[in-house]
């Protein structure tokens, strides 16, 4: 087959080189942007008189055709004709003949590249954020079904303070509105259209880019010719934002497979969301967390790819940058599935709230509320802190807690003890004392719900 560029070449490539350098079998995904922008680039040279308007008619009419016959399957790529940007012009001109051959006037795939990337990248934005949203929603609802559901606090995994599980949701809920902060940060600065570049100098035709940009729905049109065909910034940026999420997935995942074991059950995975074991026929396991957690590599590896494959490019573009698809679809591909799995497996997970609610009246979870109460009386904090140690030992030791001390015992670590520590050091009284604002109190935790809900809502 001939090739688009053939004509300083006296020999054929190399079948092995064919093979090598071709993307079309992962470009294929960006078809329908192509096509999109082909069309806008089409009328525009139409309209600035470099092409009739009936030609630019005739090749827009052609790649409709085009567009509908690879959305309804009906063609095969060619290997040969390298990437999507070359097949889509050969499928034109196959269609519509010579006049097929005037698309790619005032263009070169390095801008073309770039704008179907960046239009992908704006879409699949959309919908990580939409899915970000409703994972945020669920775990609102969540939080209000269990608001005043008693856990313990960890640090370094061992109990420290109460809080409540809707506090610990809520947790959740901050990490994935961050997320989808930075993607709308991303978003804006992949909203800027290259076309006109060209292959890395710009064009000698006058053409109406910012006309271009409109019809594709850009915020603004790149502003240097040799940055927007070698700019990669917003996949990097993308997937740095994706692997954050997934960080964040990936902690949930931690606790939820923590939280199923038999030696927290805090929780019980549904069946549907859990898998079996081929040889332990008791086995329910959370795979589904599992799976996500050794998936968020993927997506830092992708980060790492696209920044290594950055790092040492010379100005415009290289060959080097094909690389960037297979990582950014990769990441996409990642954080999206992760997302859609993840949710519902939280909203069917079965809460044990007195098994939480047991494991936080053990461990001494109550100990700075003992320390904050002396303080109260008087006795300076670094004392009070001694003394609740002293009395924590005690009770190690007689394998008691602290709320069942009597009066009598607490009187010979303190004189400052009285019949109000029991209240004071009452988990419920732990957890409401705490009443600033992002504290795990029963009206904090209201409030930062209903901030959330407004967050939501607003970022529609
Ligand atoms: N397939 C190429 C890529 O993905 C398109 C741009 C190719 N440009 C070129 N001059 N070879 O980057």
């Amino acid at each position: 087959m001939t090739k688009l560029w053939g004509g300083r070449f006296q020999k054929e490539t190399d079948h092995l080189v064919e093979d090598f350098h071709s993307s079309i079998s992962f470009d294929q995904r960006l078809y329908q942007y192509d096509i999109k922008g082909s069309i806008a680039h089409a009328r525009m040279l139409g309209r600035c008189g470099i092409i009739t308007e009936e030609e630019a008619g005739a090749i827009v009419r052609g790649l409709e055709e085009v567009l509908a016959e690879i959305k309804a399957g009906q063609v095969e790529f060619s290997v040969e004709a390298e990437d999507i940007h070359m097949n889509v012009e050969q499928l034109l001109t196959a269609k519509i003949g010579d006049l097929g051959k005037k698309l790619h006037t005032a263009r070169s795939r390095n801008d073309q590249v770039a704008l179907d990337i960046r239009m992908y990248l704006k879409d699949e934005i959309d919908q990580v954020s939409g899915l970000l949203r409703q994972l945020q929603e669920a775990l609102l609802d969540l939080a209000e079904r269990h608001l005043g559901a008693l856990m313990p606090g960890y640090t370094h995994l061992q109990r420290a303070q109460p809080v409540t599980l809707a506090h610990h949701l809520l947790a959740y809920c901050q990490m994935f509105g961050r997320d989808e902060g930075r993607l709308a940060d991303c978003r804006r600065r992949a909203d800027v259209m290259p076309l006109g570049a060209g292959a890395l100098a710009g064009t000698t035709f006058p053409l109406d880019r910012q006309y271009v940009a409109e019809q594709l729905g850009f915020a603004a049109i790149t502003q240097n010719s040799l940055d927007a065909v070698s700019d990669r910034d917003f996949a990097v940026e993308f997937t740095a934002a994706a692997s954050l999420v997934m960080v964040h997935l990936s902690r949930f995942c931690e606790e939820i497979i923590l939280w199923a074991s038999a030696e927290f059950a805090f929780i019980e995975l549904d069946d549907a969301f859990s898998t079996g074991s081929s040889m332990m026929p008791q086995k329910k396991n959370p795979d589904v967390a599992e799976l996500i957690r050794g998936k968020s590599g993927r997506v830092f590896g992708n980060l790492q790819a696209l920044l290594t494959m950055l790092k040492g490019l010379p100005l415009a573009y290289n060959k080097d940058m094909q690389e960037d698809k297979e990582a950014l679809f990769d990441a996409v591909d990642t954080v999206k599935k992760c997302l859609l799995v993840f949710r519902p497996m939280l909203e069917t997970m079965r809460v044990k709230e007195d098994n939480m609610q047991a494991a936080a009246s053990k461990g001494f979870t109550n100990a700075t509320d003992l320390a904050d109460y002396l303080v109260r009386r008087g006795l300076p904090f670094r004392e009070a802190h001694e003394v609740a140690g002293k009395l924590v030992f005690h009770c190690l030791q007689q394998k008691i807690t602290l709320d069942q001390l009597s009066l009598d015992d607490y009187s010979k670590f303190s004189t400052l003890v009285e019949e109000g520590v029991y209240d004071a050091i009452s988990l419920k009284r732990c957890v409401d004392a705490r009443r600033v604002p992002g504290g795990p109190a029963l009206e904090a935790v209201r409030e930062a719900i209903a901030e959330a809900r407004q967050r939501l809502a607003a970022s529609k």
